[in-house]
């Protein structure tokens, strides 16, 4: 498989008909024993047992080695395809390319967790297994959960400007990360992370399937990500009961607006994108089309 520039330069690689193993350089050497290199593969018997389990489809846990953390996450399929071909792919460029992408935000000064390794590995009928080990983020949660934490809640003051602190700096990072040219195939609440520690800095993650473009993100594509993350919190609320109340929206959506660093980037007029927020996707897409 060929490998992009940027990952060949930070990572070991290891390719043969089996598979492929890339191990990050300085980082890597760390939970190097969990893999084989011969096969490629990671040796599930050799990560022990997991320090914590993590929120979401339960494929991704934390496990230590050499005194540090990491999150290894057994990759599925999303949607649709997901109860046919589950953890099975038939190619790996797009996990490749998930990693050359996390190179990139970091470079770009996007908040992102390292990724240490990524090992592709073939089984029966030539299909794939992905596991991907990023770095632990140790006091992050997804901005779901943070946001609906009963510690952030109004009720107490210091609970509230935590709230407000991680709602616009996932503003500030989503900005960012459409002014450096990125569009996230997936853009929902569960894919921000904000640390308890320091709410001022919040981070994207599962950037698989995601595109960079050569310049600042356009308007319209902006406004589409933007909706999705919209989407995403109508459905969380409406599936959990909870009510995220519309003030935090426009905290977001304010935080977006007055983020933009890149003078020659567009920002989408305030007003649509508090209409995005208030109208849902159907009704912005009549708005500005
Ligand atoms: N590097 C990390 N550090 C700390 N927590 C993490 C890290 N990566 C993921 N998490 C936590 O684990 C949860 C599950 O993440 P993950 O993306 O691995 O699985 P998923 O969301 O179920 O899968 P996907 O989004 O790819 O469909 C995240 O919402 C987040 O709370
Ligand atoms: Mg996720």
């Amino acid at each position: 498989m060929a490998l992009p520039d940027d990952v060949r330069e930070a990572f070991d690689a290891w390719e043969s008909a089996r598979g492929l193993l890339l191990l990050r350089r300085g980082l890597g050497d760390t939970v190097a024993g969990w893999f084989d290199t011969a096969r490629p593969a990671l040796l599930r018997e050799r990560l022990g047992r997991p320090v914590r389990a993590l929120p979401g489809r339960g494929e991704s846990a934390v496990y230590a080695a050499g005194g540090r953390t990491f999150v290894v996450k057994r990759c599925r399929h999303g949607g649709l395809l997901r109860p046919l071909t589950g953890d099975r792919f038939l190619r790996g460029g797009r996990f490749v390319e998930e990693v050359a992408l996390t190179l990139r935000m970091a470079r770009a000064g996007i908040a992102t967790p390292a990724v240490v390794a990524l090992a592709l590995t073939r089984r029966w009928h030539g299909l794939l297994l992905a596991h991907l080990v990023t770095e632990e983020i140790p006091d992050a949660r997804d901005l779901w959960n943070f946001v609906t934490a009963p510690e952030n809640g109004p009720e107490s003051r210091a609970g509230r400007a935590r709230r407000r602190e991680a709602i616009r700096a996932a503003g500030r990072v989503v900005r960012a990360f459409h002014d450096a040219g990125f569009y996230h195939a997936d853009l929902n609440l569960r894919n921000l992370l904000a640390r308890e520690g320091d709410p001022a800095r919040a981070l994207i993650i599962d950037v698989a399937g995601s595109r960079q473009r050569a310049a600042p993100l356009a308007e319209a594509e902006r406004i589409d990500n933007l909706a999705r993350l919209n989407r995403s919190l109508d459905k969380l609320c409406h599936t959990s009961g909870a009510a995220v109340p519309r003030a935090d929206l426009l905290r977001f959506l304010s935080a977006y607006h007055r983020a933009g660093a890149d003078a020659g980037a567009t920002t989408p007029p305030l007003r649509h994108l508090a209409a995005a927020a208030a109208a849902g996707y159907t009704r912005l897409r009549r708005l500005l089309w």
